[in-house]
Parts: structure tokens; C-alpha cells; sequence
């Protein structure tokens, strides 16, 4: 049977996972391949995370960016449907690569962990989340040990995460005591007994809250759920997906990752209502994902897997039309057309060979260093997709050649680690002066470490007292002239041509804002298109 382009993209749902490290993302992720049969054990999922130990450890650090290629798309089918999940790296100093992780999605999963609650690196990614109206749904993990009381949670996640909050189902007992959830939203529940795996027969169904076996199997926790509930169906509004879909309510499940509770609710109830791949804007219109030509962006490039070859996978999203493999499309940014051979979709932990892909599929593309983050590939037309910039990093250091006579290796690594988007790079002096600017310290070990592993440069890194930076435009050329005149030292390149100003601190940064009104900052890339002054800088560590 020939499937058509519209039930392709009616199946599909793209999303990603994100939560402070330890909160159970890749329990969950695991949780959920093993419902699509995806993978047959626990186990199987590498975390991606840096360990706490392996911070300052170069090689563990190599291993993880080989586990993090394998894990960093992951699809399963469910029901007819078909899944993508893209992992994030929870790691603070790798906040980047999150964020550019969540300009592919559809929407994501946030878990948070009930014993902890919102965290620091929790409250970041939700404003990222926020400020692109990605639809959330939360997952509260570990109820299976005491934590904070579930009504207590709701008021949390609202005031940290500057959410509305919606309980979809909710826990019967927790801790030890913790005996499965109730799903409101469909009014049943299962109640089972702990495991690690999928066990259908441990599985009890209730579809009536007065059911006595309720009673019999929970005690005294089958009062107080029926309390909670009634509470809940007074306290809060229907649920709507709507509202869900247009981000301005996250639906709430609670569960144990670990011992699979609660994890077949947010999954069926997130098929039932995520969204599909949606329309994407770019600079000339938007582009709809049922639209016959094939269009779509980069938004993440891993590079050197293999040091005695200069290969790169280029992680290209899908977004309208079909992706063939051995096609020829068009590169907008060089106006080049280039053809893919090597095409893959990751399944599970596995990686295959794919030749065709459909709106919301992430394709790898082996790439020999034609692509950058935030590229737009196209069958022809010259669109450039929008959403996909560079936030102002928050540590800036000189990178200073310790071998003359080995430049040209620096020079090539460091353009081949920032368009990999390791970090990114300004100039000064016309390219004789490097400053690598980055939201965390650990990316400057990263990138020391390959420069001099994988390209043979010899360099170190020197402080610079800068702490913010943002992209400088003005409508008037004489004004823009004499602001990078007067302020010279303080001003750099990036990577485009575009001038950035970089400062000591923000109260300084807000007093050249307020002395300079003919000056307009930016603290993201992507200023051509928004427009104006940006209010406050974009989160980023
Ligand atoms: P992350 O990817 O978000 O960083 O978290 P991950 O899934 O690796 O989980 C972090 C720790 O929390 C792991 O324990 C994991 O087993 C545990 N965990 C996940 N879900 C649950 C849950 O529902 N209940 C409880 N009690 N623990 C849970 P670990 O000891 O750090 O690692 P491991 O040795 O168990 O793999």
C-alpha cells in the first residue's frame, strides 16, 4: 500500500527529552523504546550524560560524544505511529547543544525528579521552551521514593517553571507505599505491582474510582485518591490539548521510570495529543510540511568519530516534502547542490541506512564539511529556515597559538570545532586575534583536547575579563562606524561577517545600551529577522 506524504506526517511525532542531570531521562527514554519494541532489555540505552567524575577526564569525554552520536536520535513505532526522541545532553556546559536540539522538536518531554524538584538547569531549558512555544508535557520521575507532595509539585513546576500547570494522571501512595497512578484524563487506572519490565499480567484495571478492589488492593491511599481527585476536578480547568499544543498548559504525569509506572500514560496520552511535525518559518515565508518539495535544516553536526577521516554526520531535520537519498539538493547558503549517499535514520542504538525520510525524521547525513549548524538544504528554492541561532556565550578566552609553526592546523581545527558548534568564534585584527566564546568551562577542555588530538594544533587558552556578548546593528552606517571606532577592543567578528560587542558585565553592558540609543543589541544571531532590540538576554548556561 502507498502511503501518502499527509499520512507520513499525520504519524509522526518529533520531540525532545530534557531534565537536570540524574532526574531518570534515559530510564525514561529506555522505558519508552521498550514499549515500541525498539529494544528488548533495560540496559541498552547509553546515558549520554558526563558522568560527575569524568568532568575533567578527556578520554571519558570522547567516549561519551561516541555514545551521544548513537543516542542522540532515537526512533520507535507505537500504535502506527512512528517517534522520534531527541536527547539532550543534560550537562549544563553543553546547554548549547540543547538548545539547538529543541530548534528540531515538536515539542518535549521534561522529567523532574519528585525528591528534588525544579532545578537550576530544569527552570533554563523551560524558558528555552518558552521562548519558542515548544508544547511540554512533564513527566515527575521516582515516585517511588518520598518526595515532595504531588499537590505541593503542581505549585512548583507553576511558579519555577512560570507554567500552567495541568494534572493528566496522578499517584496512589508514594515512596514505598507508591501503587500506581490514576489517569484523569481518561478517568481509569492501572495498579500494578513494581518491575522492571513491561509485565502485562501484573496489571490491574479499574475504570471506576468506587470499584471496591480499589479499596482492597491500596487501603487507606484509595480515600485519599478519591479526595486528590475531586480536589483536582475543582481546582483545575479541563484539560484542553489545545492550550497544550499552543504552550500555554503542561500536562503533568506522575511515575517511576525505573519500575515502569505511569510511563504507558504519558505515552498513549502523548500520541493521542502531541503534535505533529508543524509548519516552520523561514526567512522569505513558512513552510508546510505537506508541501511537496523537500526542505529542511541542520542543527547539529558531530565531526571526527573517526580521527583518519574527516567525515561528519550532519543531523538534518526533516520539514516539508520527502528526503530521497542519492538526490541532488540545493545547499542555500553556498548556492551549491549536493548530493547525499550516505543517509541514515538511528533506531534505537542502531544506525541504518535509509533512502527515503519524511517531515519530523532526522536523517544523518555523512558530510565532508559542506554543512553548518543552521543550514537550509532544499530541492531548489532559496529559503533559509529561521529559529536556529547562536546565543551569546558567557566566557570568552584568547585562543594563542604555542607552536608557529602549527597555525595552520589551529586555524583549520578551530573553523571545523565552531561550525560544529563546540563554540563559537569572534575575531579581531582580521582573523589574527581568536577569542572562543562558550556557555560552559568544560567546552574550552573539549575543544584544547581535540585541537590537539585530533588536528595536531598546539595552542592554550587566556582568560579574557568579558562576560557578555551581543550582536550590534543600527540603521544609521556613520553611527555603527564610529561606536566600532571608539570601542574598538571590545568589538569582534563571528563566524558570518556580523559584528559583536563584547563587554565586562551586564550592568556595564546596560549602561552602553542606555548611553547608545542609535545602537541596536541583540543576544541572539538571528537578529535580521526579529527585529529591534531584544529584551533580556537569552538564557544560556
Ligand atoms: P538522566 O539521564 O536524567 O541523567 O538520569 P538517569 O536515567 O541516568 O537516572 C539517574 C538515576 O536515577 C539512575 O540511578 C536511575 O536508575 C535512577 N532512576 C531513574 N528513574 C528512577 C525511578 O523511577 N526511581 C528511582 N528510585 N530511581 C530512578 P543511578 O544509581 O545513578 O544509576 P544506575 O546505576 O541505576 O544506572
Amino acid at each position: 500500500m502507498l502511503v501518502s506524504l499527509e499520512q507520513e506526517i499525520q504519524r509522526r511525532h518529533t520531540f525532545g527529552i530534557i531534565s537536570h542531570p540524574d532526574a531518570g531521562k534515559t530510564t525514561l527514554t529506555e522505558k519508552l523504546l521498550l514499549f515500541g519494541g525498539s529494544i528488548r532489555s533495560a540496559g541498552a540505552v547509553k546515558s549520554n550524560k558526563i558522568s560527575k567524575s569524568a568532568t575533567s577526564d578527556f578520554m571519558e569525554i570522547e567516549k561519551q560524544r561516541g555514545i551521544s552520536v548513537a543516542t542522540s536520535v532515537m526512533t520507535f513505532e507505537y500504535a502506527g505511529r512512528r517517534i522520534n526522541i531527541l536527547d539532550t545532553p543534560g550537562h549544563r556546559d553543553f546547554a548549547e547543544d540543547t538548545y539547538r536540539t529543541l530548534t528540531a522538536v515538536d515539542s518535549a518531554i521534561l522529567v523532574v525528579d519528585c525528591v528534588k524538584g525544579v532545578e537550576e538547569q530544569t527552570e533554563r531549558l523551560m524558558q528555552v521552551c518558552r521562548m519558542r512555544a515548544t508544547p511540554v508535557m512533564v513527566f515527575v520521575n521516582k515516585l517511588d521514593r518520598e518526595g515532595i507532595p504531588p499537590f505541593a509539585l503542581m505549585d512548583e513546576l507553576e511558579s519555577k517553571l512560570n507554567i500552567t500547570a495541568r494534572p493528566l494522571t496522578w499517584p496512589i501512595g508514594m515512596g514505598a507505599g507508591f501503587r500506581g497512578v490514576y489517569n484523569l484524563h481518561r478517568r481509569n487506572l492501572y495498579l500494578f505491582r513494581p518491575g522492571k519490565t513491561v509485565v502485562e499480567e501484573e496489571r490491574v484495571f479499574i475504570d471506576r474510582l468506587d470499584d471496591p478492589v480499589l479499596d482492597e488492593r491500596t487501603g487507606s491511599d484509595a480515600a485519599k485518591l478519591r479526595e486528590d481527585v475531586e480536589l483536582i476536578e475543582g481546582v483545575y480547568d479541563d484539560f484542553s490539548p489545545e492550550d497544550y499544543r499552543s504552550a500555554e498548559t503542561a500536562p503533568v504525569f506522575f511515575g517511576s521510570a525505573l519500575n515502569n509506572f505511569g510511563v504507558r500514560e504519558l505515552l498513549e496520552t502523548f500520541i493521542e495529543i502531541a503534535p505533529n511535525p508543524t509548519p516552520r518559518p523561514a526567512d522569505t515565508r513558512v513552510v508546510h510540511p505537506s508541501e511537496k518539495r523537500f526542505s529542511g535544516f541542520v542543527f547539529k553536526i558531530h565531526a571526527n568519530l573517526d580521527p583518519r577521516h574527516r567525515d561528519r554526520i550532519a543531523f538534518l531535520r526533516v520539514c516539508s516534502g520527502t528526503f530521497q537519498k542519492d538526490k541532488v539538493y540545493r545547499h542555500v547558503r553556498s548556492k551549491k547542490d549536493i548530493r547525499f549517499s550516505r543517509s541514515y535514520n538511528f533506531l534505537a542504538e542502531r544506525k541504518r541506512q535509509i533512502t527515503e525520510a519524511f517531515p519530523g525524521d532526522v536523517v544523518g547525513l555523512y558530510d565532508r564539511g559542506n554543512l553548518k549548524i543552521g543550514d537550509t538544504l532544499t530541492d531548489g528554492e532559496a529559503l533559509t529556515f529561521l529559529g536556529i541561532p547562536n546565543f551569546a556565550p558567557e566566557i570568552f578566552k584568547e585562543l594563542v597559538s604555542t607552536d608557529p609553526m602549527r597555525s595552520k592546523q589551529l586555524d583549520r581545527g578551530i573553523l571545523q570545532l565552531t561550525e560544529e558548534g563546540v563554540a563559537q568564534l569572534f575575531v579581531q585584527e582580521k582573523g589574527r586575534r581568536k577569542i572562543i566564546g562558550a556557555v560552559g568551562r568544560l567546552q574550552f577542555d573539549v575543544i584544547q583536547y581535540r585541537l590537539t588530538n585530533e588536528y595536531g594544533a598546539a595552542c592554550r587558552f587566556r582568560p579574557l575579563a568579558f562576560s557578555r556578548a551581543c550582536w550590534i546593528t543600527s540603521e544609521v552606517r556613520e553611527v555603527l562606524d564610529r561606536f566600532v571606532r571608539f570601542r574598538g577592543h571590545q568589538i569582534a567578528v563571528d563566524r558570518d561577517g556580523n559584528l559583536v560587542y563584547l563587554s565586562e558585565s551586564e550592568w556595564m553592558l546596560q549602561s552602553i545600551i542606555k548611553d547608545n540609543p542609535g545602537i541596536e543589541f541583540h543576544f541572539t544571531s538571528e537578529f535580521k529577522t526579529s527585529g529591534g532590540r531584544s529584551g533580556a538576554p537569552v538564557p544560556v548556561a
